[in-house]
């Protein structure tokens, strides 16, 4: 029987974070074996918002290595790099002939964006979404493991596949889908109170895999909370639903249950609470971090894992381009 086919991707831009973990790598590791999968790290995409980036290559290499450490495995999981499937843009162009601008503009993403950086609005960005769309079809993925922030995007890649199997009446693409972790697509908040862990909030407000004992602990024994409840049972505001919500994926459930009991009750002390969340976060970074260690010394094997996910993803795009173009109508 053949698996489904399963793809994603992360942007390298700068080190894995507890948002990037919980949002889509922990998925990528559960789903190796259930399934035929791509991981990619997505170098094309970080054009858009770094338009020079420094050292796009080092960048890339170090989230290859941030990736095995969190166990993805080149021999049962196709992994390579974005820009080394030039077939991507390809589709790309070709999805891009059915994207209307409209619709490109009202992504939540690009709107965001444009707010923040007004004077680098450029197309790459705009279209987003539809090289986005095309890393997806180009394997004919059906399953995409993403945090609740793609949830769009996805949308938007059915809206593409489904426009384009119409419009050349084929049944070349199938509709994708979002996958969390069980039924719900995850979004790890930022340790500001605010928004979503991630570069957006800023460094101090994200826990990265690499990040070292005491930068974790400043990092939470800093993080946003409030003067603390003042009737039983209240409902917890942002800030410290946040703080309950990263000590539920790094703690222990009697832990959660002992601090939510603190809270109901009015004696909480978020000092200690902090103190917990460090020592536990703390755990679970460590493996990560020695794992990355390990791993980025050694060159050449880096270079061959990219080579095979290379080799791997190029027969699997290249078979879906000729229909593609065989579909449209080019000469193949
Ligand atoms: P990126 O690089 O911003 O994030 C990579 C993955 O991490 C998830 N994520 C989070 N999940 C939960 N909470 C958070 N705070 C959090 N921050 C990040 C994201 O949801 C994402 O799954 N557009 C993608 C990269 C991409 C891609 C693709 C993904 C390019 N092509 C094709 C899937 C399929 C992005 O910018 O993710």
């Amino acid at each position: 029987m053949t698996k489904d086919i399963v793809c994603s991707g992360i942007r390298p831009t700068g080190n894995l974070h507890l948002g990037n973990y919980f949002g889509a790598l922990r998925n990528f590791v559960a789903m190796q074996d259930e399934y035929d999968c791509y991981f990619f790290i997505a170098d094309y995409h970080s054009l858009t918002t770094h338009p020079t980036p420094g050292s796009i290559y080092d960048d890339a290499r170090r989230i290859l290595v941030q990736y095995l450490a969190c166990g993805l495995d080149p021999e049962r999981s196709t992994i390579y790099l974005q820009s080394d499937l030039p077939e991507t843009v390809e589709l790309y162009l070709f999805l891009n002939m059915n994207a209307y601008l409209g619709e490109l503009e009202r992504v939540t993403s690009f709107k965001d964006k444009v707010r923040q950086n007004p004077n680098n609005v450029n197309a790459g960005l705009l279209t987003y979404p539809t090289l986005m769309a095309a890393d997806i079809l180009i394997h004919k993925a059906t399953k995409v493991p993403v945090g609740k922030d793609q949830e769009q995007h996805l949308e938007m890649t059915r809206t593409f596949a489904q426009r384009f199997n119409n419009m050349y009446h084929s049944e070349c693409f199938p509709l994708p889908q979002a996958v969390g972790f069980g039924q719900q697509l995850v979004k790890i908040p930022a340790l500001n109170g605010a928004g979503k862990m991630g570069k957006s909030e800023g460094e101090a407000s994200t826990i990265f895999l690499t990040d070292e004992p005491d930068v974790i602990r400043k990092k939470i024994m800093k993080a946003k909370s409030d003067s603390g409840p003042t009737e039983p049972n209240q409902t917890k505001p942002e800030e410290i639903e946040n703080l309950f919500t990263l000590l539920r994926v790094v703690s222990t459930a009697d832990t959660v249950e002992h601090f939510d009991h603190l809270y109901n009750t009015c004696q909480i002390r978020y000092g200690d609470l902090k103190k917990q969340l460090a020592e536990d976060m703390e755990k679970f970074i460590a493996p990560f971090r020695e794992r990355i260690k390990e791993l980025e010394a050694d060159d050449a094997r880096l270079r061959r894992i990219m080579d095979l996910g290379r080799d791997k993803a190029h027969a699997s795009a290249s078979r879906t381009l000729s229909e593609v173009r065989r579909t449209i109508g080019y000469r193949n």
